[in-house]
């Protein structure tokens, strides 16, 4: 998709089509407003017919209006102003933006001045349009013959906003393609995105960017550096483990900020068989691996200054001859020992020893993203991601960074009380914490590992993907959030 600017006024932008807001009750803005004029009060027709009540999600298409040099103008409902917020503004963006890649519309122009003269961030709005547009036309159709047609839109100019809308504009492209770079990786079965395949798709991103580079361990390599519970997850699985690093050079001497996936490609519990019931969604325990994928690609594209390394720690966890089973004893990177009182908490072993690994880079900060816990999802559903670390300044930063791209986290507690429930009479630890308190009982398995740097720990559970519903499948999340992180740190820079 090409995003320009068109400073024209709107009566003269020869798009196929236009779209403009229109307030609650048919109050038109200035631009519906010099339409409607033009038009010999063709807008104020629909706009005040009643028949609409112009909430966000509504819509109606006017064809070839008099005196307007665009063939069509798609009205948008934008509710209240004195209510429209972030939330109301990126829902009126992706509502118009999907009814413009349902037509027959090549080139359209986005009337944004009337909203950004409510909302006020003409940046936010530009940004957030190029990101709606990109996910929009996301279509998932890898293993599927009969895919519908693709969207036919090329080209979307919006109005001057803000203080650079040129990179506003790219910023939200980058964030869209990497969300759907994760959701496209989350969204391929198990049986081709395995271990290997995320390493090879790692390789080619670091091919297709002069910033990047990539080292990929193997089983073997692995072993020799002791990561005794990454490899007890990969044991009943005929694929192999990786060890993927990305490393994202932009940022001169400082420190990099680490950002750690889970890349389980398919989660059947092991010896700890998970009951057969919606197991396929364990296709998406990779979908930490993909946010970093998605990123590092965002982060390279747009040659954010500052020093990334993107890490997935990929393996198939399946039960097997070789594999491990509930009370064998194995030792992480770090030398401690752990007790595997349930094959199906893998996660945590997978990220342990490269949290480990972690420690070779001298991290400012580690950020680890995982679908970790079911417990997340029964306490958070799918709208926040569960976060808890060891930096509460670090914490502070993304729970911000949430709040202002609507990628929303939200903290637990990670006292030390908790920490007792993975005592083991046989190990320095178990790897599962019982019943009570899933979430944080994993993230303090996680916690012991994470020592050495500023450590934050995004459990991904309940957002990465919807299970139902037309829009099942991997949502991209949380690369909006990892990005608005990483873009408020290339602004300090
Ligand atoms: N990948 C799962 C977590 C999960 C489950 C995510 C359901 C989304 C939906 C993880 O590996 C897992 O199995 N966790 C166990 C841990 C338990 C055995 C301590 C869980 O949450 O049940
Ligand atoms: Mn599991
Ligand atoms: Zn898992």
């Amino acid at each position: 998709m090409q995003y320009t600017l068109n400073q024209e006024s709107i009566t003269t932008i020869a798009a196929d089509c236009l779209v403009v807001p229109v307030w609650k009750d048919g109050e038109p803005g200035d631009d519906a407003e010099a339409l409607d004029e033009a038009s010999g009060g063709a807008l104020k027709q629909v706009a005040g017919s009643g028949d609409f009540r112009w909430k966000a999600g509504e819509s109606h298409l006017l064809h070839e209006p008099a005196g307007c040099a665009a063939k069509r103008i798609l009205l948008v409902g934008a509710g209240d102003p004195a209510e429209f917020d972030a939330v109301a503004a990126a829902k009126v963006l992706a509502c118009g933006v999907r009814k413009l890649l349902d037509g027959n519309i090549r080139h359209a122009h986005f009337a944004l001045e009337d909203i950004e003269a409510v909302f006020g961030d003409g940046g936010w709005l530009a940004a957030r349009l190029a990101r709606e547009t990109e996910t929009a036309a996301y279509r998932y159709t890898a293993t599927k013959a009969g895919a519908g047609p693709e969207p036919m839109l090329e080209s979307l100019s919006i109005p001057s906003l803000g203080d650079d809308p040129a990179a506003a504009l790219a910023r939200g492209k980058a964030i869209g393609r990497g969300m759907n770079r994760a959701r496209e990786l989350g969204n391929l079965p198990g049986n081709i995105c395995t271990p290997e395949y995320l390493a090879t798709h790692a390789k080619k991103l670091a091919g297709e960017h002069d910033s990047l580079e990539v080292d990929v361990l193997d089983e073997a390599q692995m072993r020799e550096l002791g990561m005794g519970c990454l490899l007890s997850v990969a044991a009943g699985s005929v694929e192999e483990a990786r060890l993927i690093v990305l490393n994202h050079q932009g940022g001169g001497e400082e420190k990099p900020v680490v950002l750690l996936g889970k890349g389980i490609t398919f989660d059947t519990g092991g010896i700890s068989l998970k009951p057969g019931l919606a197991m396929d969604e364990m296709k998406f325990d990779m979908c930490g691996a993909a946010s970093v994928m998605g990123a590092m690609a965002a982060a390279a594209e747009l040659q954010l200054p500052v020093n990334l390394i993107g890490m997935a720690a990929a393996a198939e966890n399946m039960p097997g001859g070789r594999a491990t089973k509930p009370g064998d004893i194995v030792t992480s990177m770090a030398g401690k020992t752990v007790e595997i009182l349930n094959t199906d908490a893998e996660g945590r072993l997978v990220l342990c020893d490269a949290l480990t690994y972690a420690e070779r880079f001298n991290p400012a900060c580690v950020i680890d993203i995982a679908t970790l816990t079911g417990a997340a999802v029964a306490t958070f559903g799918h709208e926040a991601n569960a976060l808890l670390g060891n930096d509460q300044q670090l914490m502070d930063e993304l729970l911000q960074c949430g709040r202002d791209c609507l990628d929303r986290a939200w903290q637990l507690p990670l006292w030390d009380e908790y920490q007792k429930q993975l005592d083991s009479n046989f190990a320095d630890m178990a790897n599962i914490g019982g019943k009570l308190a899933g979430t944080i009982t994993a993230a303090c398995f996680l916690s012991r590992y994470a020592e050495a740097f500023p450590w934050a720990h995004l459990d991904i559970a309940g957002s990465a993907w919807l299970a139902n519903g037309a829009r099942k499948g991997a949502t991209g999340r949380p690369v909006p959030l990892l990005m608005e992180f990483l873009l408020a740190r290339a602004d300090r820079n």
